[in-house]
C-alpha cells in the first residue's frame, strides 16, 4: 500500500511507540491524526511534525469511552476526508498474580487495551469500507499476546484478545481491501512501565499493588526501529510484525507443548 498522501490516525500517539509511528507516518508524506488522554505529549508531538512541514491534528481521546472514540473518528474525516491508515496503539500494562489482580485493574486494562481496539473499529471501519480505497489496521498487542508470562496475567489476556480480533479481522476485511497487521513486540524502551501516570481516578486500586514489574527477556527496541518494521507491514500487508527474534524460542516451545497435546490426547 502507497502511504504518501493518505491519512493516518495513531491512538496513544502522545508517547512511545505512536509517537514513533506519528512522527514515521509524517516523513512518508501522509496527514497525522493524532489521539491520547495526554494532551502534553500530543501537542509537542503534532508541533514537532508542523515543524518539519507535515500536517497533524491532535484529538484529546480516552479510547476506553466510545463516544470519545466516535468523536475522534468525526474529527479525523471531517478534517482529512479520508482514513487509510488506523493504528488502535494505546495501552496500558499492569503486573502482579491472577489471584491478586483487583476489578478495577481488569476494567482499566482491558477498558484501554481491548475496548479501546474494539472502540477503534467501531468508530472508523464503516467509513473506511464506506470510502472504498486501499487502507490498513494496525492494532497493537504484544508478544504478551502470544506468550503467557506469570504476573502479566491482566496483560496477557486483553493482549491474546487483540491478537485473536486481529486474526479475525483479517479474514472478514479481506473482500474489502483492507488489510490488517498485529503488532507484537517484546521489550520497546518507552513509558509503559508508567502506565499508571493514565489510570483514571475512579479505577485507582484503594491500596496501590507492591507487584514488582515483570522482567522482559530480550533486547529493548529502540520506538523508531518499532514503527519502521511496522511500516514495512503496511506497505506489504503482512499479519504479524514480530520486532524480536527473542520471541521466536518461546513460540516454538508453546506449539511444541500444543503439539504434544494434540498427539498425547490421542487415543
Ligand atoms: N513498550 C513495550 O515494551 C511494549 C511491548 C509490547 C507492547 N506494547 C504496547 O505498545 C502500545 C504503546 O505503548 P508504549 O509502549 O508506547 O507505552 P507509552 O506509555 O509510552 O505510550 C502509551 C500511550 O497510550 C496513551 N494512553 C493510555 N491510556 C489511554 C487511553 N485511555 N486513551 C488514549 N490514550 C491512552 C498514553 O497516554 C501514552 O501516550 C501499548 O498497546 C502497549 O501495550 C508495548
Amino acid at each position: 500500500m502507497e502511504l504518501k498522501g493518505r491519512t493516518a490516525v495513531v491512538t496513544g500517539g502522545g508517547s512511545g511507540i505512536g509517537r514513533a509511528l506519528a512522527h514515521a507516518f509524517a516523513r512518508e508524506g501522509m496527514r497525522v491524526a493524532l489521539a491520547d488522554v495526554d494532551e502534553a505529549g500530543m501537542a509537542e508531538v503534532a508541533g514537532a511534525i508542523r515543524a518539519e512541514g507535515g500536517e497533524a491534528l491532535a484529538v484529546p481521546t480516552d479510547v476506553a469511552d466510545l463516544a470519545s472514540v466516535q468523536a475522534l473518528a468525526d474529527r479525523a474525516f471531517a478534517a482529512f476526508g479520508r482514513v487509510h491508515v488506523l493504528c488502535n496503539n494505546a495501552g496500558v500494562a499492569t503486573s502482579g498474580g491472577i489471584e491478586q489482580a483487583t476489578h478495577r485493574d481488569w476494567q482499566w486494562v482491558l477498558g484501554v487495551n481491548l475496548w479501546g481496539v474494539i472502540h477503534g473499529l467501531e468508530a472508523f471501519l464503516p467509513r473506511m469500507i464506506a470510502q472504498k480505497e486501499p487502507a490498513h489496521i494496525v492494532n497493537t498487542a504484544s508478544m504478551a499476546g502470544l506468550i503467557a508470562s506469570q504476573g502479566l496475567g491482566v496483560y496477557n489476556t486483553s493482549k491474546y484478545a487483540v491478537v485473536g480480533l486481529s486474526e479475525t479481522l483479517a479474514k472478514d476485511l479481506r473482500p474489502y481491501g483492507i488489510g490488517v497487521s498485529v503488532l507484537c513486540p517484546m521489550g520497546v524502551s518507552t513509558r509503559i512501565g508508567e502506565s499508571e501516570r493514565n489510570r483514571p481516578a475512579a479505577l485507582a486500586n484503594p491500596t496501590p499493588t507492591a507487584a514488582a514489574p515483570v522482567e522482559l527477556i530480550g533486547r529493548f527496541l529502540a520506538p523508531e526501529a518499532v514503527a519502521g518494521m511496522v511500516l514495512d507491514a503496511i506497505r506489504a500487508n503482512r499479519p504479524y510484525v514480530i520486532t524480536h527474534d527473542e520471541g521466536l524460542e518461546p513460540l516454538r516451545k508453546r506449539f511444541q507443548r500444543m503439539e504434544r497435546a494434540v498427539l498425547e490426547g490421542k487415543r
